[in-house]
């Protein structure tokens, strides 16, 4: 049966498979209990992208995400991803455009990201949807590595 995949506001079932993901995909120091806190303060930010072989919304499983949350008065991208096997198929942009939506609709007309500055793929993928490099800051990660922080006006 042909798979579909759906973008979809996350829910509280999820929220394994978003730490999951989050995980197995994002070069990250946050732990699982922060990945959590964020889910629960900014969960209408929160949205899977689900792999089902019907429409039906109990067989779905989650392949990619975003997480919005709200910093300094902007929305900003805490984190995306879409597994390996799914990638370069148009997701990762559905799911930034449709976070990109929930922001504008509750009158947040700017949103930022940092990304690690070795994460070419991230960066060019970015770049493509229209973020605009701000500035450096050095050291950000725990591990010693600069952040580029990106930001768009929507
Ligand atoms: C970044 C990521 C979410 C992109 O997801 P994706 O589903 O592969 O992206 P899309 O297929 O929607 O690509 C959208 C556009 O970005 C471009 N793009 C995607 N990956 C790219 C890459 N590695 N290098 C350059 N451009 C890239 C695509 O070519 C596409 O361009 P188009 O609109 O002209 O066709 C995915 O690569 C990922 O999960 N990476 C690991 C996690 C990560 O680093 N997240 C960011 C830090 S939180």
């Amino acid at each position: 049966m042909a798979k579909l995949i759906m973008i979809r506001k996350a829910a509280d079932k999820d929220l394994r498979d978003i730490v999951t993901v989050w995980k197995r995909n994002i070069e990250t120091i946050n732990t699982a209990s922060d990945i959590v806190d964020l889910f629960r303060y900014f969960k209408k930010y929160f949205f899977v992208a689900v792999s089902t072989v019907s429409k039906s919304k109990d067989v779905d499983s989650v392949i990619g995400l975003v997480g919005g949350t709200i910093r300094s008065g902007h929305g900003h991208i805490s984190g995306i991803a879409v597994d390996k096997e799914y990638r370069t198929q148009g997701i990762g942009k559905s799911l930034l455009k449709t976070v990109e939506r929930e922001f504008l609709a509750n009158n947040l007309e700017k949103v930022t990201l940092e990304v690690r500055i070795s994460n070419r793929g991230a960066i060019g993928f970015y770049e493509k949807q229209g973020y605009n490099r701000s500035y450096i800051v050095k050291r950000y990660y725990a591990d010693g590595e600069d952040a580029i922080v990106y930001e768009k006006r929507i």
